[in-house]
């Protein structure tokens, strides 16, 4: 397998460039086509690969991409998810070559997508390809991939409730997280979740001289600022009450077996130019990043912002703000409290709307799990090393209905790395990462397909 794998290097990166020129951006509805095209271009490698039943299933929004391969219903089966959409490439001038002309420099393969998440999908068809090659695929598969992931897979939520007997699978594997380092291998065994909204203060009626109303009305931009401020305290707690009320607390033994995990706080800073780092008090930057609940402000504007200066009172300001959210908190309970708080904290002389966006429930994976346990095993053998289990800070909005709806476990085995630059300027993909997922994916098909012993 690794002969035609290595053979093959050549075509599967030109294949993986030729989807990566695709700009299948799912927030910028001007993208459609090309979100149609990516999607398009899957299912056609996947039918060449050897799939049946390759199909575009339509949604409300973006089309989901299937395929499956029963060679006996005896087998177990896995359940390949990955999205094709990525995220805006903006700022574009901050790209050093163009975010949809992939570029492979220095070991790496440059694009947007190229790591989250069509380099890491593309691993998985490039294996199946060669597992069918081979003859040597050792359980039945099914792929699953969307184009809505990066917007909070609102439609996929509704197609995998629609569909839980075509989705019917002993383990879902995805490709989708990254791990500590290229020789400190890892396996994700949780995601945040996501609790996103939108606020609008509104001041007076219009824009107004800023020396004739100043000081005498509100100005929703101070007033706005203020607010925000006041969300975290001196300890970088989230003041909203009743924030932390179901927030799982980790044992000391959990969180001494956290700290083992390889992390080098100067490297860290020096890595991203920072100072110092910042964060809740009490708490390792591993943890603040992955078992604690967060609240960022992603966005805010309003008020005068072009050349010069402009003496104005605005009418209006707006911020963007996001929770990330951990074990037992759930995202409509979260949703309820911020908006209740961020209405009550703001003052008579302004109004106050908060527009909830999508959400998404944190999920913590067994590692006791056949799944874990494959995954675990195909990376010690193409890696050489075990590879240790880490809680991600990041969020796969369906995961946790695969859980809830599915019933069927999740395996997080992804192979990008934190210095990926994923939804940034200059994202790229490591060819070692992309080779080595082709690599492990079919050892952990076999190891699957061994330990799984059948429950019906
Ligand atoms: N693949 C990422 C999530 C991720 C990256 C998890 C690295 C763990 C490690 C995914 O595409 C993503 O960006 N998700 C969004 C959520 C979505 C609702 C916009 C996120 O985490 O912000
Ligand atoms: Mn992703
Ligand atoms: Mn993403």
């Amino acid at each position: 397998m690794k002969a035609y794998i290595e053979q093959n290097k050549d075509r599967f990166l030109e294949e993986l460039l030729e989807l990566l020129r695709i700009p299948s951006v799912s927030a910028d509805l001007s993208f459609k086509g090309d979100v149609l095209r990516a999607a398009e271009f899957l299912r056609e490698k996947l039918e060449e690969a050897g799939a049946d039943n390759a199909q575009l299933f339509q949604t409300a929004g973006n089309p989901i991409v299937y395929a499956d391969k029963i060679i006996d219903p005896a087998l177990p089966t896995v359940l390949v998810y990955g999205h094709y959409d990525v995220q805006p490439a903006d700022p574009y001038e901050l790209w050093d070559s163009p975010p949809f002309e992939p570029v492979i420099k220095n070991e790496n393969i440059y694009a947007r997508g190229a790591c989250d998440d069509k380099g890491q999908t593309y691993m998985h068809v490039k294996a199946f390809e060669t597992m069918m090659q081979q003859q040597a695929l050792p359980c039945n598969v099914k792929f699953m991939i969307e184009g809505e992931e990066e917007v909070g897979s609102v439609n996929l939520a509704t197609f995998v409730k629609e569909n839980k007997e075509r989705l019917k699978a002993d383990i879902i594997v995805i490709s989708d997280t990254g791990m500590l380092a290229n020789d400190v291998p890892s396996v994700t065994t949780g995601l945040r979740g996501l609790s996103y909204h939108e606020v609008e203060v509104t001041g007076p009626n219009r824009d107004l001289h800023s020396g004739l109303y100043g000081g005498a009305v509100a100005n929703p931009i101070n007033i706005l600022c203020k607010m925000i401020a006041s969300l975290h305290d001196e300890n970088n707690h989230i003041t909203i009450p009743g924030f932390y009320g179901n927030v799982e607390e980790l044992s000391q033994e959990e969180r001494a077996e956290m700290a083992h995990a390889p992390f080098n706080l100067d490297a860290y800073k020096q890595a991203l130019d920072l100072p110092d780092v910042h964060g809740e008090a009490g708490y390792s930057t591993m943890e603040r990043n992955s078992i604690r609940p967060t609240l960022d402000v992603n966005g805010i504007w309003g008020g005068y912002t072009g050349e010069g200066a402009k003496t104005v009172i605005p009418s209006k300001a707006f911020a963007k703000i996001s929770m990330r959210l951990v074990p037992n908190q759930t995202s409509d309970e979260i949703t309820e409290l911020f908006q209740k708080h961020f209405e009550s904290i703001a003052p008579p002389s302004v109004k106050v709307v908060v527009k909830p966006h999508h959400g998404g429930e944190p999920v913590v994976t067994p590692t006791t799990s056949a799944g874990y346990q494959a995954a675990a095993k195909a990376m010690e053998d193409t890696f050489g090393k075990k590879p240790v289990p880490v809680r991600s800070g990041g969020s796969i909005p369906i995961v946790a209905m695969f859980k809830s709806v599915l019933e069927t476990d999740t395996v997080l085995m992804g192979f990008g790395l934190d210095s990926d630059a994923i939804h940034s300027p200059n994202e790229h993909f490591g060819v070692f990462n992309f080779m080595k997922g082709i690599e492990t994916i079919p050892l952990f098909y076999q190891h699957f397909a061994a330990l799984h012993t059948k429950k019906d």
